[in-house]
């Protein structure tokens, strides 16, 4: 008897004390959410930045509204999905919430040279079965050079993972990265091309988009430069994030907005 109330007593000291050091960190650990290493922002300040779900509602990718019924996404995100199968969410920051707008998908279209992230072409635009009337975020055109200069710090947005394989935000999260140059990049992955990517990142890692924000925008200078793509793990030092680059796209993606 006195053994078991031993026992008892024992057991309660003990997860009580697992509460403060296990539980405590974890409840920390939400103060600073992330896309890996971001913080919480709202879709009233970035109208334009949308996510793309299952018919059940389960979110798998970013994408941006760049006309009032065409968003911007990766191609490995939609390939050999069906538009019917597909939803576009906007205005919509927690995910589990039933805030703004969800519209069906009545067509997607993919660079039509897409065969892999790796190998470039990773864009696809999708048409909404209405017009959403919210801002839009316009394309980087072939004249917007400048954008692309290493060194300019990129707002990056999404509701994907927080670490490498671990669980996705329940909230809309944004981070800035530097854009690095074409041979810190090639130096990193040898299938980097110049032509149909861009690389953003810090040297030492720690922030970066990471699974479930592929789609999602990156952007400077008020326009969207890049869709998040593909990267070794997340975050790490010396492995930028790897995003399909706009511009030389511009002509071949306006021809479907
Ligand atoms: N492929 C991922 C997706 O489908 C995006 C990975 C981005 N990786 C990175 N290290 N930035 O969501």
């Amino acid at each position: 008897m006195a053994k078991t109330l031993h026992r008892l007593i024992v057991s309660v000291v003990v997860s009580a004390l697992a509460s403060i050091f296990f539980i405590a960190p974890a409840a920390n650990a939400d103060v600073s959410p992330m896309i890996v290493g971001g913080t919480r922002a709202s879709t009233s300040t970035y109208p334009w930045v949308v996510y793309l779900a299952s018919t059940s509602g389960s979110q798998f990718c970013g994408g941006t509204l760049t006309k009032a019924n065409k968003v911007v996404t990766a191609a490995h995100c939609v390939k050999g999905r069906s538009a019917a199968s597909t939803r576009v969410v906007h205005g919509r920051d927690d995910k589990q919430s039933t805030a703004g707008t969800v519209a069906n998908v009545t067509k997607i279209w993919v660079h039509p040279s897409y065969t892999t992230a790796t190998a470039g072409y990773d864009v696809a635009v999708l048409t909404l079965d209405r017009n959403i009337s919210s801002a839009t975020l316009p394309l980087a055109t072939p004249s917007d050079t400048a954008l692309y200069t290493a060194g300019n710090s990129a707002l990056i947005l999404g509701w994907g993972t927080t670490s490498s394989g671990g669980s996705a935000s329940r909230y809309l999260l944004k981070a800035n990265v530097p854009l690095t140059s074409d041979a810190t990049c090639k130096s990193a992955y040898s299938q980097y091309s110049n032509t149909s990517m861009v690389c953003a990142g810090f040297p030492q890692g720690g922030v970066d988009t990471c699974q479930g924000d592929s789609g999602g925008p990156l952007v400077f200078g008020g326009k969207l430069i890049g869709d998040t793509s593909w990267g070794r793990g997340c975050a790490g030092a010396g492995y930028p994030g790897v995003y399909g680059r706009i511009a030389p796209y511009y002509s071949v993606i306006n021809a479907q907005l």
